[in-house]
């Protein structure tokens, strides 16, 4: 994490340090650095050389304004999962017709929604779901651009909550079942088949899988064109892994080569997009927390900080390793193992186990590699407020996020009449 760097026993952020910031908005909070999320965005698109393609940064990934409007202004496009992503991209200065919109339950406002703001392509997972754009853009006079997400049954080798390219998972058309849908889709008046969509999974840190999958798709590509249904737009999802803590996904050169060859080895040139999320903003970002207490139990060390799982949520709901530092250095003969826990009422809520640690009570850590799912999937629990989230810009830290208040976390609750 280049840009999250130790300097004289400091951990900074860019040039801004980490102990400043905790300084100026209290914990816990999120940090990220612009430099990273442009860099690699860029190491993404720049891989692709002059083949026609489209970023669509997974919003879900990390969906503040802030962090879309700059990869908008690098030209990106977004894949979205509902309107409210959408209405984010909008907000940000996002261009409609560079967004994917992905999902197994699109409502029909949400459909149309998308279809008023011209999305380059509704990514259909299911056949009652074709029927459902039809009417919703029968009813809108407009036709809608459409692609089927397939489902190849590939094994992306990752945590099963995060494994969706399977035959059990909910996600997309079967591929037995995708030939006769395409074949639907054509029938109906308000649908233009733009193209073929497939995402197998998340922190895939092997190539093969990828490979594996476009294979299946591209078959299908052939099998249509031989129907004379023509697919002009190759969305290969999202996915690409990131190093948590010594994994060795593909580099951004090997992962989109291997697209580029696969498709040639199949005599097809299609424009490609992409859908990455956690690769642009995983090790973008930091959550930074203060230690409240440390404790000791008959046989552990604990200590105890002001994030919880309801601030950082993969630790409890995935048994991600998030690798854990000390903002600043102590001498390391102090180290002890530490359990690094939070305060919310569930054995769940922990950071990090064993972790050897050289700290102290009222120190600063830095959860590492929290730029992607980290504040996106904070919640309330134990009425907690929300943590604010800063973006680093060399020597800046603009708030982009104020921490939420009190009020704003009870706001739509009402008390029941007086008796
Ligand atoms: N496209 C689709 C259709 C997706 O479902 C996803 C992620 C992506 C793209 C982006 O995948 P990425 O490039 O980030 O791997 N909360 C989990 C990850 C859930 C991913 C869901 N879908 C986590 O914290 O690991």
């Amino acid at each position: 994490m280049s840009f999250f760097e130790y300097r004289d026993g400091q951990l900074f952020a860019e040039q801004t340090s980490l102990s400043s910031i905790a300084a100026e908005h209290g914990t816990p909070c999120y940090v990220y650095s612009r430099a990273a999320f442009e860099t690699q965005w860029k190491a993404l698109d720049s891989a692709f050389g002059d083949h026609p393609h489209t970023i669509c940064y997974a919003v879900k990934a990390n969906s503040n304004i802030a962090v879309l409007n700059l990869l908008a202004r690098l030209g990106s496009g977004f894949d979205i999962v509902s309107e409210g992503e959408l209405r984010r991209v909008l907000k940000a200065g996002g261009d409609p017709s560079k967004v994917v919109f992905s999902g197994v339950a699109k409502s029909k406002s949400e459909l149309a929604f998308a279809m008023q703001n011209k999305v380059r392509s509704i990514n259909i997972e299911s056949v009652a779901e074709l029927e459902r754009v039809q009417e919703v853009a029968a009813s809108l006079n407009v036709t809608a651009s459409i692609a089927f997400r397939v489902n190849p049954n590939v094994d992306p080798e990752t945590h099963p909550y995060i494994s969706t390219g399977m035959d059990k998972a909910k996600f997309g058309v079967t591929m037995e079942a995708a030939f006769d849908a395409y074949k639907r889709a054509t029938e109906l008046t308000n649908i233009e088949v733009h193209g073929i969509a497939c995402h197998i999974g998340s922190q895939i840190t092997k190539t093969s899988p990828f490979t594996d999958a476009l294979k299946i798709v591209l078959d299908m590509v052939k099998r249509l064109a031989d129907e004379g249904i023509k697919i002009k737009q190759l969305d290969l999802g999202g996915g690409l892994g990131i190093d948590y803590h010594g994994e060795t996904p593909p580099s951004p050169s090997d992962y989109v080569q291997s697209m580029i060859n696969g498709m040639k080895d199949h005599g097809i040139n299609l424009p490609i997009a992409i859908e990455p999320g956690r690769y642009i903003a995983g090790n973008s970002g930091v959550m930074l927390t203060q230690i409240e207490f440390l404790k000791h139990n008959k046989n552990k060390n604990f200590a105890i900080v002001d994030a919880g799982m309801n601030d950082l949520l993969r630790p409890a709901l995935y048994q991600a390793f998030h690798v854990i530092k000390p903002v600043e250095q102590r001498s390391r003969q102090a180290a002890k193992i530490f359990d690094v826990v939070g305060p919310v009422c569930e054995s769940a809520c922990v950071l990090g186990y064993d972790r050897e640690l050289a700290v102290e009570a009222g120190d600063l850590l830095a959860v590492m590699s929290a730029g992607a799912y980290g504040f996106v999937m904070a919640n309330n629990y134990n009425s907690r407020n929300k943590p604010a989230e800063i973006m680093v810009d060399s020597t800046q830290a603009h708030l982009v996020r104020k921490r939420e208040t009190f009020d704003q976390l009870i706001s739509g609750e009402v008390l029941l009449a007086a008796d």
